[in-house]
């Protein structure tokens, strides 16, 4: 058997790479823009395995281009809503992830934003720098928000969640969480509280949000929602931005229903340069990186490689990493 053929769709940092290439042929997007559509249909031909992004929508179309050879898509990413996982599963296909690795460097950025708001660190830094900081120390310069204290309510205690919620128990914060099933190991733990949705926006000095996109959890904040939210709350997303209706957060934001917001994540991204978020002063932006740090971006990498070569040797890879098992059966 020869050496199996693999389409990676942009470089990614670590030794995942240099692995792969030591296994298989593989063909890479040198470019750090990701694969237009009509690239990823013609060099996914004839591939057995590719290693995708976030950004790289991975439906029928393109499964049919790979041919019936194409036996995983290991996705460099915890979500998988681009991966139409109903037709890899039918067509034997192994869709895999990078799972949960990104937890504490997502954690460890919802904490920066959570504290760039309470504190406007961006906005004293602009100000240093544009050298309108004019009269030395004053009584009321950029007068910020306690976060000691104060109390933080967690929507989503999964593993990213629960980082947070450690994070936040250091601070000296009380913690409320909404989550599907009561995390009782967290609530022991970390001295968590569950919450029903209403309670922990109307009590919560910041809410942040962890859950994964799907039905149920899309535009889970919306007008209602954010009219629950104390006038001084601030809202965090690091999760994804289809969970937030964007055009009542901006109403929101406009008429101080809310304090402000840190965003990491967008309806649409990248954000558009015309978007009213990016002329307020009463919100942090960050350009997706949650989990952008050499460390877990190179792990991230690893898990990624490593799924898709035990695929292309015939095993299952751990089910942490695997989206649909049940692929096994009919193989
Ligand atoms: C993911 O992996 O799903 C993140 O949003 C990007 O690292």
């Amino acid at each position: 058997m020869g050496r199996k053929k693999v389409y990676v769709t942009r470089k990614f940092p670590g030794d995942g790479m240099s692995t792969l290439s030591r296994h298989c042929d593989v063909l890479l997007n040198k470019k750090s823009d990701p694969p237009s559509r009509n690239e990823i249909l013609r060099n996914i031909a004839g591939k057995h395995g590719v290693v995708c992004m976030l950004s790289d929508r991975m439906d029928k179309e393109v499964m049919e281009a790979a041919g019936a050879q194409l036996k995983v898509i290991s996705s460099y990413s915890t979500g998988f809503e681009h991966i139409d996982v109903k037709e890899a599963t039918a067509r034997g296909i192994y869709v895999t992830l990078t799972s949960d690795i990104l937890a504490e460097a997502t954690a460890d950025l919802t904490f920066s934003l959570l504290l760039a708001c309470a504190r406007n660190l961006v906005e004293g830094d602009r100000m240093v720098r544009a050298g309108r900081w004019n009269v030395g120390w004053k009584p009321d310069l950029l007068l910020g928000t306690d976060v000691h204290g104060a109390t933080l309510g967690i929507i989503g205690l999964g593993r990213i969640g629960s980082a947070v919620a450690k994070r936040a128990r250091g601070f000296g914060m009380n913690i409320l969480y909404n989550n599907r099933n009561r995390n009782l190991q967290s609530e022991h733990e970390l001295g968590a509280k569950y919450a029903d949705l209403d309670q922990l926006l109307s009590q919560s000095d910041f809410v942040s949000i962890h859950v994964s996109l799907n039905e149920e959890t899309r535009e889970i904040i919306d007008m209602s929602a954010l009219q629950k939210m104390k006038r001084t709350a601030f809202l965090i997303n690091t999760s994804r931005g289809q969970v937030v209706n964007e055009r009542d957060l901006i109403v929101a934001l406009k008429n101080k229903l809310v304090a402000g917001a840190g965003l990491d994540v967008f309806q649409k991204e990248p954000l558009s340069k015309t978007s009213p978020l990016t002329k307020m002063q009463n919100v942090v932006l960050l350009p997706h990186i949650g989990s952008a740090s050499i460390q877990t971006r190179s792990r991230m990498g690893d898990a990624a490689v490593r799924n898709l070569l035990e695929v292309l040797e015939g095993k299952k890879p751990d089910g942490r990493f695997l989206v649909n098992p049940e692929v096994a059966e009919f193989r």
